[in-house]
């Protein structure tokens, strides 16, 4: 089952899917699509005090009525801000006694990683949250050093994970998984937002063939291939069910995986061809009129730099 509960090392389990809050829906009122994610059956919110949603996430949490143990909360500490006082702030925010998973955003503004982790195990000791991680450490020798000098291994490590970067996120991913740390891969349908038209597409539109699913459900189950928890996000109701709906699909075959690897280690497409196919037919219109000023404005100019009087 793709989306089965994932055991943590501290004992804790984790749902395999998280609905996020944060790239574009961050710093707007989103409380309807949570409400919407939430009684369409995500479990697993994922905020952070940089996106500014926690208070629209505490609204959601609210409206559905669900006992708090039916739901996984996850929010990042950002920086500067004493640890203490943010995960306070964080809980009220959230109108919640604790996090389910507490992690550091981006441990390159941290000026100490160790010190903060050691306020972090401070604040899962004093029972405010149950699990706590780390997110977009990609440094081997950084990781290894935490957890030399820590009495609690991160958890989680977040990172941005799909099949364009997975060889260069693979040396970090060994040494999670030799720490028995999730991953948890966000921005993983790249593919199709970022990169669409690229080597990518062929095993994913094959795979997607052969078990009657969507290109996007495929890349989940290739995220849930290499052990890692899905954070996704959505305005669509149409989206968030084909997103839920992996749980009923079969996982991809040994040979699918790989060949999305192989694909993937091609790299996207180059920046000229994917950016025409992200424009939409105004912004393409817009850049044939603005190509042919410039060409007329260009022939004008040459004409007077040839013919000056
Ligand atoms: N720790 C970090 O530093 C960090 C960084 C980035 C993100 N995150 C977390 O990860 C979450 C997800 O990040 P993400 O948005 O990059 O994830 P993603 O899963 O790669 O992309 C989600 C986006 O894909 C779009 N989409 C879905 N199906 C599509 C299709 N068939 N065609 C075109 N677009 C499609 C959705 O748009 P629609 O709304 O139109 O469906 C949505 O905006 C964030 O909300 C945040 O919680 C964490």
């Amino acid at each position: 089952m793709p989306l089965e509960p994932i055991s943590l090392n501290d004992g804790n389990k984790i749902p395999a899917i998280a609905y996020g809050t944060g790239s574009k829906m961050k710093f707007h009122d989103i409380t309807q699509y949570i409400e919407q994610a939430i009684e369409m059956g995500f479990s697993h919110i994922d905020t952070a005090v940089f996106y500014q949603t926690e208070k629209y996430v505490g609204k959601a949490i609210k409206e559905s009525g669900l006992a708090r143990s039916e739901l996984f909360i996850t929010t990042k500490y950002p920086r500067e801000v004493p640890i203490q006082k943010s995960v306070k702030e964080s809980l009220a925010n959230l109108g919640l006694q604790y996090l389910d998973l507490y992690l550091i955003h981006q441990p390159q503004f941290i000026p100490d990683l160790v010190e903060a982790w050691k306020e972090f195990e401070k604040v899962q000791q004093d029972g405010l949250v149950k699990s706590i991680g780390i997110s977009n450490v990609l440094n081997v020798q950084q990781l290894e050093h935490l957890i030399k000098v820590s009495k609690v291994t991160p958890a989680v490590n977040q990172i941005e994970l799909h099949p364009y970067n997975y060889h260069k996120m693979k040396s970090i991913m060994d040494t999670c998984s030799k720490h028995n740390i999730v991953v948890e891969a966000y921005s993983s349908l790249a593919p199709i937002t970022t990169y669409p038209g690229g080597p990518v597409d062929a095993p994913l539109r094959a795979a997607a063939h052969r078990i009657g699913a969507t290109p996007t459900q495929v890349i989940f189950l290739w995220v849930r291939a290499k052990g890692a928890v899905i954070v996704t996000t959505t305005t669509s109701e149409a989206h968030m069910a084909e997103y839920l709906a992996v749980a009923e699909l079969p996982a991809l075959t040994d040979e699918e995986v790989a060949s999305i690897d192989a694909a993937g280690a091609k790299g996207p497409p180059s920046g000229i061809v994917t950016r025409l196919r992200l424009m939409n037919t105004k912004e393409k219109l817009l850049g044939v009129v603005a190509g042919t000023m410039f060409m007329v404005y260009g022939a004008f100019g040459l004409g007077r730099l040839m013919y000056p009087y």
